[in-house]
């Protein structure tokens, strides 16, 4: 195997397999994913895991309420996850599921091999219970509730009390262990700060933790005691390792090469299980901690945690139609800072995408293009000497990379960002100030010194942005007649004056976006939320009514919309927008009956009017379809 020090391995939480994927477990892939690339381009060798979370309570309760088995249940999520991951260009290595038989057999593995050194016992547990968050309130956070269940201090929800037989972890062993190494790993949680939070908890005493449940069928059984079954944190905290060969004799250089990881990224929610039992039951079984945790905030929606339980979730997959997959990885990465909580905003996505995407970098590389081949100028050659203003913008460029590096280094993404723009900034400028539309009449040498050196630029800010955009990335550095090269050490790039740029228009790198309205758009996951039903008069509120699409055509500039023409009988008709071209051709829809939101307020999508609101349903390739009545109804006809 190779040198050691040059592996990276990430980690992203494995995410509950109860739904869809949603933009906040985006987020946490998103992060490993710049991560890993970031890390290629510095010439490691990259592995980067992700998954699903298959196994408990909260999953099996789940398949209940949709009466399925859990196996089929999970099952049917898998391919969305991989789908929209790789629609966002998620590289990752390998996708683990706990179900994986290879995963099964190592957490028995490491159970027994626990269980023989002591670390496990089995006693009786009593305590409260939160499903959701598959945890249990501490003492602490039990106490005061006397008259009624205490609520679960993550998710305001109540507990339920549980008596029963368990199997316990000996976590009590570790706190001084686990202190001891925060102490001398002040890194350990980035941000910094958020690992305070965690040494209170430790400080505070720690108990011996429930490992197991007999009341839970759908889990891992326990080595040699069936009737229990592995607790979800023991399982799911294990397929950091399960999946890179521990515990595996014909898998151990791979296990020792990888491990531990180099960072682990997370949501705040998971710290304590990170920060706390993971790195003790690594303590148990003779393992390294991992190097570092990635720990970012919430993506709330309305001041609220965006989650599927509080049914305001979004989903990626629309925004990345609408909007691009590489500009919503923009503006998740520039706009929300790891260090904090942050809300969703598509007004600050549409304005991210019009002037930083589309004016700052867009227009430059469409202007030196443009007017270079304007010029005849489509081999930009060679150029010797270099002006004093080329020089100083080089030497901005190298300060730059000193400070992005720095930020990428630290999982910083959203200052690394603003350092490359402020470079595009000082690009920008040395091109306007050298006026080279008038220079290619007077000066070709310097117009073509200018068109080089821009050139020259735009190849920096192409290869910086690989891991942040990787597409937009690629098409730009297309443009300029190259591709990203992964030979060169991302740290050390600089001009190349060897190079000639054979340049080539195509398209421009930000389509204009079609704004579109947040609510109408985005559909918030339809999950009922127990807490808060909807009254029958919310729901009277919207009229949907049945029309027949008598005509569609397509919209010019509009690679998303069609404009279609919809009769509802003695309602009248209307011109409706929809976002549907992708997945129908215009055949397929006229004459077609279909279900419309027919009340919504009027608004203007490329600069035309839509009167409601077409519905659709998405299948399990990820495509739409049509609701339709099962037979004719009379346009104009209206559900109730
Ligand atoms: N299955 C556990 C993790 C086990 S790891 C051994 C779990 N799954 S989860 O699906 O609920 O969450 C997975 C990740 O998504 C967490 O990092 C969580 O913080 C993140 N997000 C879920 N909702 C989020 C937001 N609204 N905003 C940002 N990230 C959030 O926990």
């Amino acid at each position: 195997m190779q040198d050691k020090k040059n592996k990276f391995y990430v980690t992203t939480p494995i995410y509950y397999a109860t739904a869809r994927p949603h933009l906040g477990s985006l987020y946490s892939t998103l992060l490993a994913d710049v991560s890993a690339r970031w890390n290629k381009q510095k010439g490691k060798k990259v592995f980067f895991l992700t998954g699903t979370d298959e196994h408990g309570q909260k999953i099996d309760q789940a398949a209940q309420k949709a009466q399925m088995e859990p196996k089929p249940f999970v099952d049917s999520f898998i391919e969305a996850y991989k789908f929209i991951w790789k629609s966002y260009h998620i590289d990752y290595d390998y996708f683990i599921r706990t179900t994986d038989q290879t995963h099964v057999k190592t957490v028995q593995a490491w159970l027994e091999m626990l269980m023989q050194k002591g670390d496990i016992y089995k006693s009786v547990y009593e305590g409260w219970y939160c499903t959701p968050d598959e945890a249990f309130l501490t003492e602490k956070e039990a106490a005061g509730f006397t008259d009624k269940s205490p609520i679960c201090p993550t998710c305001n929800r109540p507990t339920n009390f549980i008596s029963e037989e368990t199997y316990f972890f000996k976590l009590s062993a570790y706190q001084d262990k686990l202190l001891e190494f925060f102490e001398n790993n002040p890194n350990f949680v980035v941000p910094k700060e958020r690992l305070n939070e965690v040494i209170k908890f430790v400080q505070s005493g720690l108990k011996d933790l429930s490992i197991s449940r007999t009341t839970v069928k759908w889990g891992i059984p326990f080595p040699g005691d069936s009737r229990h079954v592995a607790y979800v944190w023991a399982d799911a905290l294990l397929n950091y390792i399960s999946a890179i060969g521990y515990l595996d004799k014909a898998r151990q250089q791979e296990f020792d090469f990888y491990w531990p990881a180099d960072v682990q990224v997370m949501g705040k929610d998971i710290l304590r299980f990170h920060a706390v039992y993971w790195p003790a039951f690594l303590m148990a079984s003779g393992l390294k901690l991992p190097k570092q945790l990635l720990v970012h905030g919430w993506i709330k929606v309305n001041q609220q945690k965006m989650s599927k339980s509080f049914g305001n979730v979004i989903d990626p997959q629309v925004l990345s139609d609408n909007y691009g997959a590489d500009a919503v990885r923009y503006y998740l990465l520039s706009q929300l800072a790891i260090t904090q909580d942050a809300e969703f905003s598509t007004q600050a996505l549409e304005q991210c995408i019009e002037s930083e995407l589309a004016n700052d970098l867009g227009n430059l590389v469409n202007r030196v293009i443009v007017l270079a081949l304007k010029n005849d100028l489509k081999i930009v050659p060679k150029i010797n000497i270099l002006s004093e203003e080329s020089k100083s913008l080089f030497q901005a460029y190298q300060k730059m990379l000193v400070e992005f590096s720095q930020d990428m280094d630290r999982y910083h993404f959203h200052l690394a960002i603003p350092a490359l723009w402020r470079f595009i900034a000082q690009v920008n400028a040395y091109f306007h100030a050298h006026e080279p539309w008038k220079l290619a009449k007077t000066d070709n040498k310097k117009f073509v010194e200018v068109i080089n050196i821009t050139c020259q630029s735009l190849r920096l800010i192409g290869n910086l942005l690989w891991s942040i955009m990787p597409k937009k990335s690629e098409e730009l550095l297309n443009h300029l007649g190259l591709k990203v090269d992964l030979k060169i050490n991302i740290e050390l790039l600089k001009p190349d004056f060897e190079l000639t740029f054979n340049l080539y228009q195509g398209e421009n790198l930000f389509a204009k976006i079609e704004k579109l309205e947040q609510k109408a758009t985005i559909p918030v996951e339809s999950v009922i939320d127990e807490q808060k039903p909807i009254d029958i008069t919310d729901f009277a509120k919207v009229q949907l009514v049945v029309g027949t699409i008598e005509q569609c055509e397509e919209i010019s500039q509009s690679d998303k919309l069609y404009k279609l023409q919809v009769d509802f009988g003695i309602k009248g008709k209307r011109q409706i927008l929809s976002g549907i071209k992708k997945f129908f051709k215009i055949n397929d829809l006229i004459n077609k009956q279909a279900v419309f939101v027919f009340n919504l307020a009027p608004r203007k999508m490329m600069g035309l009017e839509s009167q409601g609101m077409l519905l659709t349903a998405v299948d399990e390739q990820n495509n739409l379809q049509l609701i339709a009545p099962a037979k004719f109804v009379p346009n104009g006809t209206m559900l109730k």
